[in-house]
């Protein structure tokens, strides 16, 4: 079964949001890097080379406070959280090729590029301007951010009123030709409901891109080519990143820039396309747009110190448990809420009872009645032809959901299947099969479990890229190669047949979930 698209040469260029480098790695930036690790995972399983991303955006003024209170030079700050970003990446087991920093020279030279490149051809002009400013956000606000009532809403912090003289980028003029980019590029703005959010904000006429912050008032950042005493405002700093990690490397443009909902608009569908524009370069293929992972019914944020918990289920539960949860818990695009009794009830359900234990069924019963080896089917009757069909039909499901990176969508079409694995198990009923001493019923047996046996190959095959090291365990239990592609690996076969099993397996022990302390 193809998965809707073909082994192609062509490199898959695929980035996450690059953290703030102001506080700690919580929920939300780790479901940024397991979704986006799944693609790649996919993807290269899939036969693309791909090139996965991330990085950290250690500019700005709360990076500068942060160090000032703690009386250290903001790099020796930088430089311990991406530390702990890094150390989130390896617990989650992710497969990024590479991570860029942007204080990295890498990065510098590439924005300082981009700068004078925008001031030579006459699109960034100085300015002044009186404006309210927002230090949380870092980024001047108008009046239509204002709420109902007048006042400036919680996400802002402290909004106070600033006179300065600065540069400032000529947005304005790119906004024709962005309404129209959008509009004739569909797949631009994905999924495709978050467009009209984008194409509403641009119902307004924009106003230019304030670009830098005086010296004065911001030292921690890129200093602008043409004028020292001003570095360059942290969204140009940012954004500039996942062309600066490939600038060399002849991958652009990004194929997909994973982030959430809070940075699509303005700066992702905005502020990143005219910048590129502006310069002359083509502008990303996608934006995957995921929601926001709430606790308890929470926005989940370094500020509400509400989600950094969470990551204890890595520890107690495995970096597996915690990716497919995360993967099947959120429909990618809307919001899913993280709670304790969620967590242990797929686990429980989904993973221990539904998958491990059907492996464990298996290896016990080809132990029984086999030593260890898998049978051959000789039966073929209604029951494993449902099953084959019900294969054929939920891989298929699989790779549309998939097409669309609808990852729970994928998940929830493959559980399908694992469920019939073990209904078609109770239909069978081999442990009566193997009291049987008629020549058709140990016919029925040799089928049934060379049939769980390979509809498990097919399952932990399809599901490395959510669940590496558990699929690996899985594969090897029933005598199986890891799966590093899925090229004529997804068909229905006769592979294992003759393989020995082990003895037996606990994928999904049963643990604790960790205590929880500011999470309620
Ligand atoms: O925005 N649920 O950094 P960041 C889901 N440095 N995703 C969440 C989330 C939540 N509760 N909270 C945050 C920045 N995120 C910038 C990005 S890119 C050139 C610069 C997501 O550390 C958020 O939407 O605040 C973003 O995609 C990523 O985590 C990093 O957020
Ligand atoms: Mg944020």
């Amino acid at each position: 079964m193809s998965l809707g698209y073909s082994f192609m040469p062509s490199p898959f260029y695929i980035t996450t949001a690059i953290d703030y480098a102001n506080g700690s790695p919580h929920l939300g930036h780790a479901y940024e890097k397991v979704l986006s690790d799944v693609i790649s995972r996919h993807m290269r399983m899939g036969g693309r080379k791909v090139h996965f991303l991330t990085g950290l955006d250690e500019h700005g003024q709360k990076v500068q406070q942060t160090a000032q209170k703690r009386g250290v030079e903001p790099q020796v700050l930088v430089d311990e959280i991406a530390a702990v970003f890094k150390g989130m990446l390896g617990d989650l087991n992710i497969s990024h090729d590479d991570y860029i920093r942007t204080t990295e020279p890498r990065h510098k030279k590439v924005v300082q590029g981009f700068l004078q490149q925008l001031f030579d051809q006459g699109l960034i002009y100085k300015g002044q301007k009186t404006d309210w400013y927002s230090t949380r956000q870092e980024q001047f606000l108008t009046d239509k951010d204002r709420a109902p009532d007048g006042s400036w809403p919680e996400i802002y912090g402290e909004v106070t009123q600033t006179t300065e003289e600065n540069y400032y980028f000529k947005l304005t003029q790119f906004q024709p030709w962005l309404i129209e980019h959008i509009r004739s590029h569909p797949e631009f703005i994905t999924p495709r409901f978050r467009q009209n959010q984008v194409l509403e904000f641009l119902k307004e006429p924009m106003n230019d891109l304030c670009i830098s912050r005086p010296k004065t008032r911001l030292a921690w950042g890129i200093e602008l080519p043409f004028d020292t005493s001003f570095v360059t405002y942290v969204w140009f700093d940012a954004l500039t990143n996942y062309y600066s990690a490939v600038a060399d490397k002849g991958l652009w443009p990004a194929d997909v820039h994973v982030i959430g909902k809070d940075i699509l608009s303005p700066p992702h569908a905005v502020y990143w396309p005219c910048m590129l524009k502006a310069l002359g370069i083509e502008p990303p293929r996608q934006l995957l747009v995921h929601g926001w992972w709430t606790v308890n019914n929470q926005k989940a944020s370094k500020s509400a110190g509400n989600a950094a918990d969470t990551l204890g289920f890595v520890a107690s539960h495995g970096a597996d448990a915690f990716r497919f949860y995360l993967c099947r818990e959120m429909v990618v695009g809307q919001d899913a809420d993280f709670s304790t009794i969620t967590f242990e009830n797929r686990y429980k359900a989904d993973l221990g009872n539904n998958l491990g234990n059907l492996v464990n069924r298996l290896l016990n019963m080809v132990g029984r009645n086999y030593a260890g080896a898998i049978p051959a089917a000789s039966a073929d009757e209604e029951l494993e032809q449902d099953l084959r069909r019900l294969w054929d039909d939920s891989v298929r499901k699989y790779a549309e959901a998939f097409a669309e990176y609808q990852v729970s969508h994928a998940l929830e079409a493959l559980w399908v299947f694992i469920s019939a694995m073990n209904a078609y198990i109770e239909a069978r009923a081999p442990w009566k099969l193997a009291k049987s001493a008629d020549a058709a019923d140990r016919a029925r047996l040799d089928s049934c479990l060379a049939h769980v046996a390979e509809g498990l190959r097919l399952v932990g095959t399809l599901l490395t890229p959510v669940m590496p090291a558990t699929c690996a365990k899985l594969l090897t239990n029933i005598g199986r190669p890891v799966a590093a592609s899925f090229e004529g690996q997804l068909t229905w076969s006769a592979v294992c047949t003759g393989s020995n099993v082990a003895e037996k397996c606990i994928l999904f022990p049963p643990v604790e979930a960790p205590q929880e302390t500011s999470a309620t």
